[in-house]
């Protein structure tokens, strides 16, 4: 049983910061004093516990499942049932169990916000999410790149489809600007498609997300501190969920 607002980060593509929009989001979320959850959907290609840093493993009560605690956040990824950095090679119903255990079979307590980092595509996960959570909440990340917008359109298509109420678009890697006063914005992967997405889902951009490097030479590889420039922004953004769920938080 999951109790919050629970928001699945998806774009149907890989590599456009889905991972880290939702791990930064759900820190962001914590500094609101939130109860944030993240949990690692993209159980072929999990990422969370290596962009956490995290070397705990979850324990067991009676057959449940204790999250591992990491940065103020409860944490659950097929990454913690596998041993070093083996492939997963499990078929379709497999995945589908996996994904119900981790919301059944997991003591998660009191929460605000369960973020979930989908995996690319549009494919099994997301299917068992409309059958396990119906009212789970969609962000949709893209690049200002007309080729990503267009593959996050059909992710954005199929939380309409299924009754998701989509939270708004992401912008991530929207452009470039050195660390310096006044400097310019370098547009590299064009400009627009967080807009075009929007009006598309008939949505909102949420933020548009500048290029700049997770904790470079930090432990912690992906989380934006308060020396970076997306600290505000992912302060920003999590301020505008608050805002678009505090009102509808919904039992699942
Ligand atoms: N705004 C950004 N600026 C620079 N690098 C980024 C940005 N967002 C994500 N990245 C990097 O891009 C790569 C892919 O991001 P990731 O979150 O793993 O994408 P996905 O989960 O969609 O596959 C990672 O190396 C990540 O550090
Ligand atoms: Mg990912």
């Amino acid at each position: 049983m999951i109790t919050g607002n629970v928001i699945a980060v998806t774009s149907g593509k890989g590599g456009v910061g889905k991972s880290t929009v939702s791990v930064n989001l759900a820190l962001a979320l914590t500094r609101l004093n939130k109860r944030v959850a993240i949990i690692d959907l993209d159980i072929y290609g999990f990422s969370v516990p290596k962009m956490l840093n995290i070397t705990d493993r979850p324990k067991t009560i009676n057959n449940k499942i204790i999250p591992v605690g990491s940065h103020g956040l409860s944490v659950m990824s097929t990454g913690f049932m596998v041993r070093g950095n083996n492939p997963i090679v499990w078929r379709g119903p497999m995945l589908g169990r996996m994904v119900e255990h981790f919301f059944k079979d997991v003591i998660w307590g009191q929460l605000d916000y369960v973020i979930l980092d989908m995996p690319p595509g549009t494919g099994d996960v997301a299917l068992d999410l409309n059958h396990l959570l119906p009212n789970c909440k969609e962000i949709i990340v893209t690049t200002p790149h007309p080729t990503a917008t267009h593959v996050a359109e059909r992710a954005g298509t199929m939380a309409q489809n299924t009754n998701h109420e989509i939270l708004g678009v992401i912008e991530n890697m929207s452009y470039f600007s050195p660390p310096i006063e006044n400097a310019e914005k370098y547009y590299l992967f064009g400009k627009g498609g967080g807009n075009t997405l929007a009006k598309t889902l008939d949505t909102t951009v949420l933020a548009s997300l500048p290029m700049s490097i997770p904790n470079e030479n930090g432990e912690v590889p992906t989380i934006y501190d308060e020396t970076s420039n997306l600290f505000i922004h992912y302060n920003d953004l999590a301020c505008k969920v608050e805002e678009l769920t505090v009102t509808k938080a919904s039992v699942n």
